[in-house]
């Protein structure tokens, strides 16, 4: 038999009367009085094909053998298909294919799960990935997934940058995730790790002048897991010299226009708005603003300043602030939902969750007997307090009060969304660049500052005097995109010299000098050789893919992802190794007695 003339998702009306020949997969076959019908399904689509015992018993009594997933070739002729049995929602369903020739290419045993079924357990699936991957929904993301990454690399092209790979066994980095480890056979005792990034090869190419540089990087961190994070994933990552901040912005608006062009045919509004590291926390609670709703968080600081309500007075004498946000039309809240919430916040570490039901013209609320006249009537005003409302409080350091609300605010939204009254439309796209980060922060469990964004990011020029004077006023230059609600990517302008690098590591991040010199002497140094002024940013590439295909979780846009345990159920990894491997490599495991040998 020849080979195939189409796809299965190829056949229209203008094809009627051809001699066709299709292969692909069966997706499902009907008998309906002798006459079998199938759906004949390749990565294009689904055909419907027709074996009609009176125009050929034989082939007809094989197709009554076919099963689900059975590899198949047919020959046959175009049809239209009777009125009445179109079908409008499939691209060939106007059309079916009588078969005069049928080729099993190959049988297949009963699929796990049914391919068409939505709500197959996850594990399930990725035990055998390669078969839900035949599901149209993952075909199409694998499709708009090349689409993508074809459609940056012409448009980084067209913008003068190279693609560069670089190593992916190399050295501890500090992007400050956990690394994995790769024991070296040659060097025993040493490790690599793989990269959490190629942040330093980047900065070191702009110093070997490569002027613009990107990659598809596959990056590793060995992290927990959630649905927009894996223990390897894939960074759109550029670097360029002799460039500022709104080079950046301007080159990824047009990078992130030509992949919704091309996938989405959809033309983005740019320039993206932009927002400041503190209006974001201080109005959204968090640094990965979702705009598509409101509930934005209004400071009732002075309000509270000397209440008779001691949560909130005793919160601002120590210096912190009062915040609140009206979660418009939640009075319909559950006990045990509020109790959720109060968990909510107590897991970001508040002492509790304050909060006021509007109810019956009524506030209803544990606490609502201590505000003063004069506290309502504020309340009323700046939340525009109304019948059906309810209101949620958070007292603390402005950033521990900001950051409490922020996830007690996403979960209302859930709430919200639920009961109808709150909705996130997953076409409306909030792209968002949140800009002027403090360049250092608090970290509870390090001593001293540590980077927000990473250590090589470069203070604001104007605030460079305050480095070493009040280090926590200094903004970076670092930039992250947002959209709607997830981190896309951040990036920042470099520190390309050398001494400053140097200073930053040592006297601003207090790193001990012979771990500076052991873990970074070589890019201090590297910098000290004329590096260019640079500066880049990374786009989590799947998470890209994610929202641009309204996926909720990455895992679907990645052809053989981990599971939420870090593990591939497929092919059973991590897996153990023999104990002759462990010796090669110089590695002894504890309790690994029983390991086998060879
Ligand atoms: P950053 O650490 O912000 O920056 O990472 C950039 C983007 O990568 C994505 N991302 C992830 N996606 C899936 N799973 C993960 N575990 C994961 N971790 C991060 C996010 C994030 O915004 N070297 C710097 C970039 C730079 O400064 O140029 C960096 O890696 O979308
Ligand atoms: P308490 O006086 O500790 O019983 O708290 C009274 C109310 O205020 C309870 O509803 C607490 O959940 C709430 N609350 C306590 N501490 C805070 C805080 N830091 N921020 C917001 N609400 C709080």
């Amino acid at each position: 038999m020849m080979k195939r003339t189409h796809s299965c998702g190829a056949l229209r009306l203008g094809e009627v009367g051809q001699e066709v020949i299709l292969a692909g997969w069966v997706a499902g076959r009907r008998d309906h009085g002798g006459v079998i019908f199938i759906d004949l399904r390749d990565r294009d689509g689904l055909t419907q094909i027709v074996f009609n015992p009176s125009l050929s018993p034989e082939i007809a009594a094989l197709a009554h053998t076919l099963r689900a997933e059975f590899v198949v070739k047919i020959v046959g002729q175009v049809g239209a298909r009777p009125e009445g049995t179109k079908n409008t929602t499939l691209a060939t369903g106007e059309v079916e294919v009588l078969a005069s020739r049928l080729e099993i290419l190959n049988p297949s045993e009963t699929p796990p799960f049914p391919l068409d079924e939505e709500g197959v357990n996850e594990d399930l699936r990725l035990r055998y990935r390669y078969l839900d991957l035949r599901r149209p929904l993952m075909a199409q993301a694998l499709k708009a997934r090349h689409q993508a990454t074809l459609a940056i690399r012409r448009y980084l092209d067209t913008q003068g940058f190279f693609e560069v790979e670089t190593p992916i066994l190399f050295k501890s980095t500090p992007e400050g995730a956990r690394e994995y480890l790769v024991p070296s056979r040659l060097n025993p005792g040493k490790f690599y790790a793989l990269p959490q990034s190629p942040q330093q090869f980047k900065q070191l190419l702009m110093v070997g002048g490569v002027e613009k540089y990107f990659q598809i990087a596959r990056c590793f961190r060995d992290e927990d897991l959630r649905s927009d994070r894996q223990p390897e994933f894939t960074q759109v990552d550029l670097e360029m010299s002799f460039i500022d901040r709104e080079d950046i912005y301007r080159l990824i608006e047009g990078l992130v226009g030509a992949v919704w062009q091309e996938v989405k045919k959809i033309k983005l509004p740019t320039p993206f708005p932009r927002m400041t590291f503190q209006e974001a926390m201080d109005s959204y609670g968090t640094d990965k603003p979702d705009r598509r709703y409101g509930l934005r968080l209004v400071d009732f600081t002075e309000t509270f300043r000397a209440s008779t309500f001691k949560v909130f007075a005793s919160a601002v004498a120590t210096g912190g602030v009062v915040k609140a946000f009206n979660a418009k039309g939640l009075a319909t809240i559950t006990t045990g939902q509020i109790e959720e919430l109060t968990n909510l916040a107590k897991s970001h570490g508040a002492k509790g969750l304050a909060w006021i039901k509007v109810e019956k013209g009524e506030w209803k609320s544990p606490i609502v007997k201590f505000f003063s006249e004069a506290e309502k009537k504020a309340l009323t005003e700046k939340l525009e307090v109304e019948e059906g409302d309810l209101l949620l409080f958070g007292a603390d350091q402005w950033v521990a009060a900001c950051e409490v609300l922020g996830f007690v605010r996403i979960q209302c939204a859930e709430y919200l969304a639920k009961a109808g009254k709150c909705v996130r439309d997953a076409r409306q796209l909030d792209f968002l660049w949140v800009v002027d980060f403090p360049l250092l922060r608090k970290d509870p469990e390090h001593p001293n500052l540590v980077a927000t964004h990473h250590p090589f990011t470069a203070p604001v020029e104007e605030d460079r005097g305050l480095l070493e004077s009040d280090p926590t006023k200094v903004r970076g230059q670092h930039y992250d995109l947002v959209l709607n609600g997830v981190e896309l990517g951040g990036g920042s302008i470099r520190i390309h010299q050398g001494e400053v690098q140097d200073m930053v590591f040592r006297k601003i991040l207090k790193i001990p000098p012979e771990i500076v010199t052991s873990r970074f002497g070589y890019m201090i140094e590297a910098l000290k050789f004329g590096a260019p002024p640079h500066g880049g940013i990374a786009l989590g590439l799947d998470r890209l893919m994610a929202l641009l295909l309204g996926q909720e979780s990455i895992r679907d846009v990645i052809a053989f992802p981990k599971n939420a345990r870090g593990q591939d159920v497929m092919s059973g990894s991590p897996a153990e190794v023999t104990s002759r491997q462990l010796k090669e490599i110089h590695i002894q495991v504890e309790g690994a007695g029983s390991l086998p040998t060879s």
